[in-house]
């Protein structure tokens, strides 16, 4: 039997403040999420600058909350896992630096864990099925950031088969719930409409039809759905079912890679699906009916982005002698630093 151990995890990339105590990866003691949506709804996306000074603000308070709320010492924390990337380096800073100066003044390992990554173990809280009736699994990382297909062979195994060559499915809902005139984030107000919608009235573009690409597209999709938008007279069409047509397509190419992978890795036992968009229920009903092995989601509140998910994460990282690495912020930048460095700007 090994030791348990209990991690506390720190999240803090984007526009949720959010800290847990997740007991060997998979069993929530507490978990705490303060949202900014309603601080950015007004901008129609999130202000970086804004989102960091946010997580300052409620950081601490959070810390404290979570303790009493867990009846937890500080000295029970065995390990601290923080949010390393991808995210917003701001708002990063704040919950790394904070995870940091825990990490030494309790004296405790500090784990930097992969944001994208952890959301396949928000998939796996809470439920009892032994993992070896899961993986391996092809996992999907369905967000507002990332549409992102793995093969994993075990917990902290990632091998990226796919990924989407444009917009991410979640912000992809997002910018479609702004062409409607729908509130920001668009996903559950798109998802709403569209249950109100009927199919077959609105043709939609079916997007990277090769079977043998497994990659996503959604840019083309916002196109279509523009143009449908901006028709007039008799061939204007209502919004609930331009957005029951586009959310087919969204998730239905989903189903459709989701088909071709598993005939290059036939040996999966389970799918998982994660990210923001995995609380869709079309989503769940649509994978459930398409697939006949087990598929599992997130429970809603671990959908989005929470502590919980990257205190799992960094559990398993750690039972397997990954963690304790130094941070690495480049790892997960955007831009090439060492290509831009090496460059010599002198006039
Ligand atoms: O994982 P997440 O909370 O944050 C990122 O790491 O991106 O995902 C947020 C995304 C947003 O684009 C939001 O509109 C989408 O998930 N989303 C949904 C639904 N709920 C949230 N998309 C479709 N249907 C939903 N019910
Ligand atoms: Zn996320």
């Amino acid at each position: 039997m090994e030791p348990e151990m209990l991690v506390l995890g720190v999240e803090s990339s984007c526009d949720e403040t959010a800290l847990a105590l997740v007991r060997d990866g998979r069993e929530v003691l507490s978990s705490l999420i303060a949202s900014q949506t309603d601080i950015h709804a007004k901008w129609g996306g999130v202000i970086p600058e804004i989102a960091a000074r946010e997580h300052l603000t409620a950081i601490f308070e959070i810390y404290e909350q979570l303790l009493s709320d867990a009846e937890i010492s500080p000295d029970e924390i065995d390990a601290i896992g923080a949010t390393q990337g991808p995210g917003l380096i701001g708002c990063l800073l704040v919950g790394a630096s904070f995870a940091k100066g825990l990490s030494q003044s309790l004296g405790k390992p500090l784990i930097p864990v992969n944001h994208v990554h952890a959301h396949v173990h928000g998939a796996l809280l809470g439920i009892n099925e032994d993992f070896q009736n899961i993986f391996p699994t092809l996992s999907l990382v369905v967000s507002g950031g990332h549409t992102n297909l793995y093969y994993m062979k075990d917990p902290t195994n990632f091998e990226l088969l796919a990924h989407t060559m444009d917009d991410a499915c979640g912000e992809s809902f997002d910018k479609v719930g702004k062409m409607l005139g729908l509130p920001y984030p668009g996903g559950p107000h798109v998802e709403k409409l569209a249950s109100q919608g009927s199919p077959g009235v609105v043709p939609m573009p079916r997007m990277v039809e090769r079977k043998s690409n497994l990659s996503f597209s959604y840019s083309g999709l916002k196109t279509a759905v523009s143009h449908v938008i901006n028709r007039s007279g008799p061939e204007q069409k209502s919004h609930a079912d331009i957005a029951h047509a586009f959310q087919e397509e969204a998730l239905g190419q989903i189903v459709r890679k989701l088909t071709s992978a598993m005939s290059i890795r036939p040996s999966v036992k389970s799918i998982i699906v994660a990210g923001g968009v995995a609380a869709n229920s079309r989503f769940r009903e649509l994978m459930a009916s398409s697939f006949k092995l087990p598929v599992w989601f997130p429970p809603l509140k671990y959908c989005s982005d929470n502590g919980a998910m990257i205190a799992a994460m960094a559990y398993y990282e750690q039972r397997e002698g990954k963690g304790g690495r130094a941070v690495e912020w480049d790892v997960f930048s955007r831009y090439p630093f060492e290509e831009y460095l090496a460059k010599d700007l002198s006039p």
